[in-house]
């Protein structure tokens, strides 16, 4: 079924996004592993290669906090692919306390939220060069209702359970108005969340998010990456889900994101403000130009 189809997917040498990557590749797609560390992206690797059923994955080594480390990396996709069928933007992280990435931006919503928004704008020549293409942001049901624009990098009351909600919030506008933008072109644009899944992330966020993932765990509904991993999968190769765009999904189906994550003039904001971040510039002309839509 995914024969033939290149998907690219970050966060991949652990979790759900490993997870993705050996389902995707099992059912023989040729994945590109987007890793930032050499020894974990080697031990992935080698867990997909055992799963794949088509072309073995390759690994490309990015920090996605880095606006640098993005551009390279898609260049590096640009120079080694002619198109991309799936892009899966899975990487994330939390932060105990309020750190800067290189670029200067508050670390959450650098990787989480920029990473992906810089990623995907320079991509898109590539996924409009697959017939059809598919974008799928990983998100969280824990996601903000709304976003302070004035508190954007929460340089007040920093809290890593409020960051973290904050850039789930925007990883939802950024799907809604990307699949607006992509509106009659051949991409789509949706995002999910895997639910409370047993990955490292807790253990590396440390603080009152491991301290959530105890009581998860306690309670009884930790799932196992597998079982988090579904839905994107779904959304990245089900023939049923071939025209949806702009929904959040959980456990396999359509469902609601907070009421404020559908507000268009939020997310039109939250697109002007991201573009400024990332300096987008020329490179924009670049991507949204080519994503007129296609003259039938
Ligand atoms: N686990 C849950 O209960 C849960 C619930 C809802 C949503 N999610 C979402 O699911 C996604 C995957 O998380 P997970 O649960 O699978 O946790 P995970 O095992 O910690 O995976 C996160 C991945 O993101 C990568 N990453 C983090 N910062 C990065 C950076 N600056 N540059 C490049 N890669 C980076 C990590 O790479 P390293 O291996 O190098 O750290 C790792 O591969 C995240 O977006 C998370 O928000 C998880």
């Amino acid at each position: 079924m995914m024969q033939d189809k290149t998907v690219l997917i970050t966060g991949a040498s652990t979790g759900t996004g490993l997870a993705m990557a050996s389902a995707l590749a099992g059912m023989g797609a040729s994945v590109l592993m987007v890793s930032r560390d050499p020894e974990r992206a080697r031990r992935a690797r080698d867990e997909v290669v055992k799963a794949a059923t088509g072309k073995p994955p390759t690994t490309l080594l990015a920090d996605l906090s880095s606006q640098a480390d993005v551009r390279r990396l898609a260049g590096l996709v640009e120079s080694s692919t002619g198109r991309l069928d799936v892009l899966i933007n899975n990487a994330g992280a939390a932060f105990r306390h309020r750190q800067l990435s290189v670029d200067g931006i508050e670390r959450t919503l650098a990787t989480n939220h920029l990473g992906s928004f810089l990623l995907t704008n320079l991509l898109l020549g590539l996924l409009r060069a697959a017939r059809a293409s598919r974008i799928v942001n990983v998100t969280a049901r824990m996601h903000t209702n709304g976003i302070d624009f004035d508190n954007l990098q929460l340089e007040h009351r920093y809290g890593a359970l409020r960051a973290y909600a904050l850039s789930k919030a925007c990883n939802i506008l950024f799907t809604y108005e990307l699949a607006r933008r992509l509106s009659g072109s051949s991409i789509q644009s949706n995002c999910f969340c895997p639910g409370p899944t047993e990955t490292n992330f807790a253990r590396t966020a440390g603080g009152s998010i491991r301290v959530l993932e105890s009581v998860a765990r306690l309670i009884g509904v930790l799932r196992p990456v597998e079982e988090g991993a579904r839905t994107g999968v779904y959304l990245a190769s089900s023939p049923e889900v071939a025209n949806v765009t702009g929904r959040y999904f959980r456990n396999g189906k359509p469902a609601r994101s907070k009421p404020g994550t559908y507000d268009e003039s939020t997310a039109a904001r939250l697109w002007e403000v991201s573009d400024g971040l990332c300096r987008l510039g020329n490179e924009r002309n670049r991507t949204f130009v080519s994503i007129a839509p296609m003259a039938s």
